[in-house]
């Protein structure tokens, strides 16, 4: 209480409504955004809610963005925030390890996350699609969300984790996965040791992902030795790194590394493909822009799905952006303060929890037109609403700690809608889901139901 009551005058707004600290934080149980959006209409590009008895401030606007984007990890710090994700991870590696060593591990996932690696991606992400879509029947309905979340993991584990275990040891490697996530809950945040099924479950998912991944590496290091060609995927990328003090990546660390990997990726990306399916095939004039566009770089660079076309497919992208736009999975981007923050007249003290909402900032109408229309072309010029400013698209986060998989997810994502709406003809059944935003990663309520029916080969092309 003393801590944001004192020096009022230079601190943010403070938005209370109804019973002090009580209906705060009960409107903030309910529906966190809607507590946010009332304050952030009633106050500004910059305001305190007060929560319980912690303060959580929140910038919203590209003006405002620039102090959580630019703040250095000196002052802003993501250890507390993030630390429920170190029982997932494991120890030493990212959220756990000291600063130097985490900006050196950061820099290795970057790089295998960089363009020259994306290239070789793609063929796997191509192939892992191709495969999966290839065995469904000529016509029939699939939960959207179900079969897209199947593809991601089969499409990342190929791409990060490696040949061998999408080949030899994926039916096991997904169920670990499955139970890793399991204990990764909302309750996981507030106490993530707590000794319930689910935690007990995830600790013992650790222990037997590194206990296979021992194999898969000893395994790796021996074919390194009998000189046969590199793999193309992230695994190899952190074989191969070396920490600036000579030292290689222990066999936990890298475990550690592709987990965190995995994680960040997977509802995220799964989440996108989905409500972009279900916001595109209810959109008949964009649908029939998106598939012009797929024929147009069939005409023009032939059939097969590479870098290079996907780099093309501008209408698509756009698709993919705005529906990240209207339904960000990572509704909250949270800092403790280290430092005094100073943004105009106010100062936001030490202590406080900064968060940047890739939701409410999606709907700023200083940024964004008619914001809750979903309107991909609000990015093509002459408009390309997200120019305005730099941190005014935030759905990749933004600046130092943004997102280092956005092409990744971007490749994967279009990768799959293009095989998908080369293939069938789609149609989604029911009414638009609405948001379940009692998870960690918020995605769309089930079902996301969808029709489909094979299309007819016209030549060497599919009709598109
Ligand atoms: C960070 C969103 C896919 C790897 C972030 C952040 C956001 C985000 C908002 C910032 C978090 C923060 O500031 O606290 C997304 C979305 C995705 C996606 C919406 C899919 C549509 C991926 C993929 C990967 C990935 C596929 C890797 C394969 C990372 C990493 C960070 C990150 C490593 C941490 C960067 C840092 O802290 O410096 N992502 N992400 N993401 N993302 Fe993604």
């Amino acid at each position: 209480h003393a801590a944001w009551k004192g020096d009022a005058a230079a601190r943010p707004p403070v938005y209370m409504a109804g019973v002090p600290y009580v209906s705060n934080l009960m409107r903030f149980i309910r529906d966190p955004l809607e507590i946010v959006t009332a304050a952030h209409r009633q106050c500004g590009e910059l305001f305190t809610v007060p929560i319980a008895h912690k303060r959580f401030t929140f910038c919203v606007g590209p003006e405002a963005h620039e102090i959580f984007c630019r703040g250095s990890d000196e002052e802003l710090d993501q250890t507390e925030v993030y630390s429920f994700s170190v029982p997932v991870f494991g120890q030493e590696v990212v959220y756990d390890a000291p600063l130097e060593t985490r900006y050196q591990q950061f820099r290795w996932l970057s790089q295998a996350l960089r363009a020259e690696k994306l290239k070789s991606y793609v063929p796997l992400m191509v192939m892992e699609a191709e495969q999966a879509f290839g065995q469904l029947p000529q016509s029939g309905s699939i939960d959207l969300f179900d079969k897209l979340s199947e593809l991601i993991v089969m499409t990342a584990s190929r791409c990060l984790l490696g040949r061998e275990v999408r080949e030899q040891m994926f039916a096991k490697v997904s169920f670990l996965i499955h139970e890793l996530d399991q204990g990764m809950q909302p309750i996981s945040v507030m106490a993530p040791y707590l000794p319930i099924a689910s935690h007990r479950k995830r600790d013992a998912a650790h222990t037997e992902f590194k206990r296979i991944f021992k194999q898969v590496i000893d395994g790796r290091r021996k074919s390194a030795n009998a000189n046969t060609p590199p793999e193309p995927d992230m695994l190899q990328s952190f074989l191969d790194a070396v920490y600036r003090d000579g030292t290689r990546l222990s066999d936990d660390e890298i475990c550690g590394l592709l987990i965190a990997a995995i994680f960040a990726g997977q509802h995220t990306s799964s989440i996108t493909s989905t409500w972009l399916g279900m916001r595109l095939l209810r959109s008949p004039a964009m649908l029939e822009k998106v598939l012009d566009e797929q024929r147009r770089i069939i005409a023009e660079y032939g059939a097969e799905i590479n870098f290079e076309t996907l780099s093309k497919m501008d209408v698509l992208h756009n698709c993919m952006k705005e529906t990240l736009r209207m339904y960000p999975p990572l509704i909250f981007l949270i800092r403790l303060v280290l430092k005094e923050l100073h943004f105009k007249d106010f100062v936001v003290p030490v202590g406080d929890y900064l968060f940047l909402s890739p939701s409410v900032s999606g709907k700023d109408q200083t940024v964004f037109s008619n914001p809750e229309a979903w309107d991909p072309d609000r990015f093509a010029p002459p408009r390309s609403e997200d120019k305005k400013a730099a941190f005014a698209y935030v759905g990749f986060g933004g600046g130092r700690h943004g997102c280092m998989g956005e092409q990744f997810a971007y490749l994967q994502v279009k990768t799959l809608w293009s095989v998908m709406l080369r293939n069938f003809d789609m149609r989604a059944v029911g009414a638009l889901p609405t948001i379940q935003h009692d998870a960690l990663v918020v995605g769309p309520s089930p079902p996301c139901t969808v029709q489909f029916e094979r299309r007819q080969l016209v030549g060497q092309f599919h009709s598109v």
